[in-house]
């Protein structure tokens, strides 16, 4: 085991459940690994470090986080190293643990050392390794996430919170290119609101109109921007991309807009285009351009973005009831997609220093 600086305390199960799980099919989100990484927070700092068996929270019925919303979260994958199939090579970890200090401050919540979330995260994945999956198109889904948990009904920021960092085997989130639907009712979030920040209750509020637009046949939704609903601005669980003849159009995120989560595989994923010598616009586009380019012949492809879903291919768009169909033979984002998991994988050389090793 690597040194950690920080006192981790180790405690195994004694009742693995990995010889139950069939790694050839992974349903997303609902398995967990033996073991999760635990902190708490109180008078103003981080102790009880700890790597202790996956297991329920003893929580009062008072609090706070369950009543007023204080938790965020965080989302990334590790995969088996290509190279070396005992190491697992996890993807811009440090990106995740700065945006939950932008989260964190956005809602009250103590920022959180990359220190903690670092060693937390290799001392758990040390223990856990043997589930990290090695199937195609599968990784480790790793969650970190805090959450308020003073006992306490008055408004006011909580002056205790847990960190915890849990992980699950997963297999791919979305199976086939999805049909969206162009937002112009609900919003998930606003000017001076929470959308840079990855927030509980961004998710609580886009769960009606995914609902909705579930019912009507569609995977996801494109929202727009909230006071006009004339710009597209990302999706409910991604940022998305459009490629219009060749140059690839994604909205810009903070400091243009606090509306966007600033996505860490749409930094990866413009970095990568760039290499390849493509030309990437970080800028509005409205709802009006990506129709009239569909109608034209311009828009050649279009996906979303994100650490769950990778890269997913949009097959339909809809605006205003009626459906339009994308190119079915645009397979640049699956190309993107291959060199973009390649990387997270150990298969292609990571020349950026993007995975981190354990
Ligand atoms: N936008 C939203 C609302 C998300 O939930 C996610 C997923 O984390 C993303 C974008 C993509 O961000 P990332 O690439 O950092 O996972
Ligand atoms: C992720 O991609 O990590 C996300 O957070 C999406 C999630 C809501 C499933």
């Amino acid at each position: 085991m690597k040194d950690l600086a920080l006192d981790i305390r180790v405690e195994k199960t004694q009742n693995s459940r990995l010889s139950e799980v069939d790694f050839n099919n992974i349903p997303f989100g609902k398995i967990m690994a033996d073991h999760m990484f635990v902190a708490d927070y109180s008078d103003g700092k981080w102790h009880d470090l700890r790597v202790v068996p996956y297991g329920d929270f003893q929580l009062g019925p008072a609090t706070s986080s369950l009543h007023y919303g204080q938790a965020i979260f965080e989302g990334l994958k590790g995969f088996r190293n290509a190279q070396n199939p005992s190491e697992v090579l996890v993807f811009r970890p440090q990106e995740n643990a700065k945006r939950l200090n932008v989260s964190a401050e956005r809602i009250c919540m103590p920022q959180i050392s990359e220190e903690i979330f670092m060693q937390g995260l290799h001392a758990l994945l040390e223990i856990d390794r043997d589930w990290v999956p090695d199937t195609e198109d599968s990784s480790l889904y790793i969650r970190p996430f805090m959450f308020a948990t003073d006992n306490f009904l008055g408004m006011r920021p909580s002056e205790t919170y847990t960190f915890a960092i849990i992980t699950a085997p997963a297999g791919k989130y979305y199976s086939k290119a999805l049909k969206v639907k162009v937002e112009k009712e609900f919003s998930r979030t606003a000017p001076g609101g929470t959308g840079v920040a990855k927030v509980a209750g961004n998710y609580a509020a886009s769960l009606l109109p995914a609902k909705l637009a579930a019912e009507q046949g569609y995977d996801q939704l494109l929202y727009t921007d909230a006071k006009e609903h004339k710009y597209i601005e990302e999706s409910g669980t991604m940022n998305v991309m459009f490629d219009i003849d060749g140059t690839f159009v994604t909205a810009p995120t903070v400091p243009v807009e606090d509306t966007i989560l600033r996505s860490i595989t749409r930094l990866t994923v413009i970095e990568l285009l760039q290499d390849m010598g493509k030309k990437v616009e970080e800028r509005h586009i409205s709802v009006e351009e990506v129709i009239s380019s569909i109608k034209n012949g311009k828009l050649r492809g279009a996906f979303g973005i994100g650490t769950a879903v990778t890269i997913a291919p949009f097959a339909t768009i809809a605006e205003d009831g009626v459906d339009y169909d994308l190119p079915t033979d645009y397979t640049f984002s699956l190309e993107l997609k291959a060199k973009f998991q390649g990387i997270q994988k150990g298969e292609l050389e990571d020349t950026k220093g993007w995975t981190y090793k354990i």
